[in-house]
């Protein structure tokens, strides 16, 4: 017996629906090329595979188990299909992810060892601040998006997977560069501070805890991305809170040092958010177990001795 594929699947389409004519239709046959089929399957089992008994058809034995094959076959086929598609798109596929321009430095090192491993596909990145975050959560434009605190909403998932901390810089030649003990937040509201634009996480964190604290933040300049800020504070405009993550360059240049101040870091947390209602690709699928194995073990490289 050697059934083509294109009979197995007339015949699964006969004996579900029982009916040669609604065959004929699901399938966008004529009714005598289903018939035709179906007696070519059946001179192959030299059984009749189902018979009429009043108006009705019914599967004889033979028919049941050929039924059960035919179900067999087509469905490894579409496995088969599917895994194909799979293959294809983690060599080839697209990747489109955004993040919170913070998140940013250790985001980019992780897409470069990602994409050693998948060098083929193409990477969109978007490296914008929380407020734009959240729209295009609201518009599904993304796969995955990394932020800080993700909105409180039933059509998202969140996975918290590395800490944040945001932490207080300042020049090496600024007064409080020099001190060996610790400082008391009192001495912090004296200071001038470079802030992020509005809509940033890191600014809405550095507010709330001033705040929370009841200590005035005296705020001269705000600036759009971190690295300006940074540059800001080593020319001596003041000083910043800014998320560890961001200094790896400086502290190693020892161009900023991070001060040893009461209460802090301000502990915030990143987060992996997705659409519940959005099937990710298996590309973004991928780049998802790579970024929950890989985030903590290549944060333990940054450089944070100050
Ligand atoms: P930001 O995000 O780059 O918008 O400040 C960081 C955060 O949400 O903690």
């Amino acid at each position: 017996m050697n059934p083509t594929f294109r009979q197995l699947k007339i015949f699964e389409s006969v004996a579900r629906l029982l009916s040669y004519t609604k065959a004929a239709k699901e399938l966008y046959l004529s009714q005598p090329a289903v018939s035709m089929q179906i007696k070519l399957l059946e001179e192959q089992t030299t059984l009749p595979l189902l018979e009429r008994i009043g108006k009705k058809f019914y599967l004889t034995t033979a028919g049941e188990e050929v039924y059960r094959y035919a179900r067999n076959t087509i469905s490894q086929k579409k496995d088969i299909e599917e895994t194909i598609e799979q293959l294809k798109d983690l060599q080839t596929g697209h990747l489109n992810i955004a993040v919170a321009s913070t998140a940013n430095h250790f985001v980019i090192r992780l897409l470069a060892a990602f994409e050693k491993l998948y060098p083929k596909i193409r990477i969109s990145l978007d490296v914008t601040n929380r407020s734009a975050l959240l729209k295009q959560l609201d518009n599904n434009e993304r796969d995955l998006v990394i932020m800080g605190q993700p909105p409180h909403d039933s059509q998202l998932q969140s996975i918290h997977f590395l800490d944040n901390p945001l932490v207080v810089i300042a020049a090496p030649k600024h007064p409080l560069s020099l001190k060996t003990t610790q400082i008391s937040l009192n001495k912090l509201s004296k200071e001038r501070f470079i802030v992020r634009e509005e809509g940033s996480g890191t600014r809405i964190a550095s507010e709330k805890f001033f705040k929370d604290h009841q200590i005035p933040f005296n705020t001269t300049m705000d600036m759009s991305n971190n690295r300006a800020i940074k540059h800001a504070v080593e020319e001596g405009l003041g000083l910043a809170i800014v998320s560890l993550h961001t200094l790896e360059i400086e502290l190693r240049a020892q161009s900023l040092r991070v001060l040893n101040i009461k209460d802090f870091p301000i502990m915030r947390k990143w987060y992996l958010v997705e659409s519940k209602n959005k099937r990710l690709s298996p590309i973004a699928k991928e780049f998802k177990s790579f970024l929950l194995q890989q985030a903590e073990h290549a944060m333990e490289k940054l450089v944070i001795e100050n």
